[in-house]
């Protein structure tokens, strides 16, 4: 038989391994439940910004595009007539004859009623000096230079604060024509000269890749929407996790814990010789009613041993006090 003196301590053991198993179970299915929520809130952030990267380069392209058109007609419809009404050859009209001018004032027009979007021809030392290049846009020169085979390049960037999807593609001198206005500053026109000046956007070289025609789509807009998504998902992830939580706090309650304390108490009593009439019998089918049912088999059998009979009792049936 088993002294008084050690009930306390398989009490308490049974009560520390009670908490336990709801702890235990609970922490697990928290863990896991959190990285999953955060796993599927990243999920779909990457998801939302790839999705908004896809439209910026859609978009991004068919400006580029539309602009690369409208310089092609210039050049292959207009400038030959222009040429040829043109017939001092001293002049030079720039908004008239400079495909470059002729697309940054497009572009300029364009802009006043389209907001998201910027159109620049980043050069290393310009005629115009709004056309200069920043650091950024240096380095992407320095990359179409030294990969001379390379027609475009794109990415993120960010400017003044702004996040924005660029494009970009490498402007060379190819023609022996273009030098006739940066080559040599002292051969340029002299109308040129005169709005231009002499010392920046000359002396450029034939195969020089002197800059970059950039477009740059916003995409700060999409990616706060594309957070403010995610962030939502992740919150009604960890709305759904905290009544999950509640809800099998609840069973493992009444369903696992509840029952397992009251029979330990039933064994510990069974164990001492203590209520042996009380019957522990379950009706249930699952793991505790078949351990309560053990439990009570064993407290009929020390009922047995001891040769004790319990009022309304009939063989061969569990007791019903
Ligand atoms: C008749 C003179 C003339 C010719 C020829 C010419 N350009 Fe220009 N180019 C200009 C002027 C003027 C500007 C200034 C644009 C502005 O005001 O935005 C310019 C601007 C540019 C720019 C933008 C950077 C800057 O300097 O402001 C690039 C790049 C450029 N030209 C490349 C070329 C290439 C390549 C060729 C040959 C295919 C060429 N140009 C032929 C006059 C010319």
């Amino acid at each position: 038989m088993i002294g008084c003196c050690d009930c306390s301590l398989i009490n308490d053991a049974l009560l520390e391994e009670e908490m336990g198993i709801r702890a235990k179970f609970i922490t697990i299915i928290s863990v896991l439940s959190l990285l999953a929520t955060i796993a599927i809130g990243y999920t779909s952030y990457m998801l939302s910004r790839q999705s908004a990267l896809a439209d910026a380069r859609s978009k991004g392209e068919m400006l580029f595009n539309y602009i690369e058109a409208s310089a092609k007609f210039f050049g292959k419809y207009q400038k030959p007539i222009i040429d040829e009404l043109v017939t001092d050859k001293s002049r030079f009209i720039p908004e008239l004859m400079s495909r470059f001018v002729v697309k940054r004032m497009e572009y300029d027009l364009f802009a006043e009623t389209q907001k998201g979007y910027q159109f620049k021809q980043a050069t290393l030392d310009p005629l115009w000096p709004d056309n200069k290049a920043d650091v950024e846009e240096q380095k992407i020169i320095q990359y179409f230079a030294s990969n001379p085979s390379a027609k475009d390049k794109e990415g993120i960037i960010e400017r003044g604060g702004e996040q924005f999807f660029y494009a970009a593609r490498p402007v060379k001198i190819e023609k022996d024509s273009c030098l006739n206005c940066h080559g040599d500053p002292g051969m340029a026109p002299k109308e040129q000269q005169d709005v231009y000046g002499t010392e920046h956007g000359y002396n450029w070289k034939l195969n020089d890749t002197v800059g970059a025609s950039m477009i740059y789509v916003s995409i700060t807009h999409a990616l706060a929407t594309a957070q403010a998504s995610a962030l939502k998902i992740f919150f009604m992830g960890i709305g759904c996790l905290l009544v999950t939580i509640f809800c099998i706090w609840i069973f493992l309650d009444r369903g696992v814990v509840g029952p397992i304390i009251r029979l330990s108490e039933t064994a510990k009593n069974i164990s001492i010789g203590k209520n042996l009439c009380d019957s522990a019998h379950s009706e249930a089918k699952d793991e505790i009613g078949v351990l309560a049912n053990s439990i009570d088999r064993l407290r009929i059998s020390v009922n047995k041993l001891l040769k004790r009979t319990c009022p309304n009792q009939k063989p061969g049936e569990p007791d019903k006090e």
